[in-house]
């Protein structure tokens, strides 16, 4: 089996963040800052990290913070020289010239729908997905590489969650279990109450083949009315090796607002400039 190495990776941003609204009515949910860095920063620093050199985003209107974020900003950069600060919080966000690259999701149709619409762009290649709202501390998606690079096929990730959250989730039949990697069966995207299949669930963090975009060519829509990546990935299983793999880490569900100000609290907890300060408000707080 040739295993070919994955060099992008999609970002599917074009969601309308209804959850964090007023918050989210004219910025994008991505730009939520964790501490002093917006959501995407987290997200692409991990592809990056993990070796990713194309970097793509499925879009929609009134997402354009996120293309600024990744450009340069003139006014600022001539601004910080001029006063002699330090550019070291903005060095780096801008990427190589022609990444990101941006596409649109005219319609919100679903994840597979989002992950389709950069079907041109991923060609004949293996790619990541990841979903922004998640913050992965530790480094998912170099972990699920190195695990891709010794299976091939798909990698997806796959954590415990207690059952009463199972039918939030795409969740995973697992096959045989060794250390951190489990095969994969089955998928199914949100089983209702009591039907779970197990307690392991996709977090939003996938290295898929190519070979999945042909399937959506044709997806219906499955839960919620919605055309799920998780249907077409289902239709790989058996054709394709396919694997989930569990992180050594923390995931933070910063697409939940309880989720996102535990994220806050540990980042912040955990630096050296804020963190003994916010630690002694807290307890303080806490009596
Ligand atoms: C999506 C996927 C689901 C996955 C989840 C992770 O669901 O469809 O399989 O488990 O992301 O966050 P959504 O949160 O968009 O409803």
């Amino acid at each position: 089996m040739i295993i070919k190495p994955l060099r992008k990776a999609v970002f599917p941003v074009a969601g309308l963040g209804t959850r964090f609204l007023p918050a989210t009515k004219a910025m994008p949910k991505e730009m939520l800052t964790v501490v002093d860095k917006p959501l995407i920063q987290y997200a692409v620093e991990e592809a990056l990290a993990a070796g990713i050199e194309q970097v793509i985003f499925v879009t929609g209107r009134g997402k354009s913070a996120l293309e600024d974020h990744f450009d340069v900003s003139y006014e600022l950069e001539a601004t910080m020289k001029a006063r002699g600060k330090s550019m070291a919080l903005i060095d780096g966000i801008r990427q190589k010239p022609g990444s990101p690259v941006y596409v649109r999701q005219q319609e919100p149709l679903g994840l597979g729908h989002a992950v389709w619409c950069a079907r041109e762009i991923v060609g004949d290649e293996p790619f990541a997905v990841l979903l922004p709202d998640e913050l992965m501390v530790g480094g998912f998606m170099k972990q699920m590489v190195a695990a891709y690079d010794r299976l091939g096929g798909n990698v997806i990730g796959a954590l415990e969650v207690p059952d009463s959250e199972t039918d939030k989730y795409g969740i995973i039949s697992p096959g045989k279990q060794d250390g951190r990697v489990t095969e994969v069966t089955a998928l199914v995207e949100k089983p209702a109450r009591g039907t779970a299949p197990s307690n392991l669930m996709i977090p939003g963090r996938y290295i898929l083949q190519p070979e999945v975009m042909t399937i959506l060519d044709g997806q219906k829509p499955g839960a919620g009315g919605e055309i799920q990546l998780t249907d077409a990935m289902a239709q790989l299983i058996g054709r394709q090796p396919f694997h989930g793999f569990t992180f050594d880490g923390q995931r933070y569900d910063c697409g939940d607002k309880g989720g996102y100000i535990e994220a806050n609290l540990a980042l912040a907890l955990a630096r050296d400039d804020i963190g003994p300060r916010v630690r002694a408000f807290a307890q303080t707080l806490l009596g």
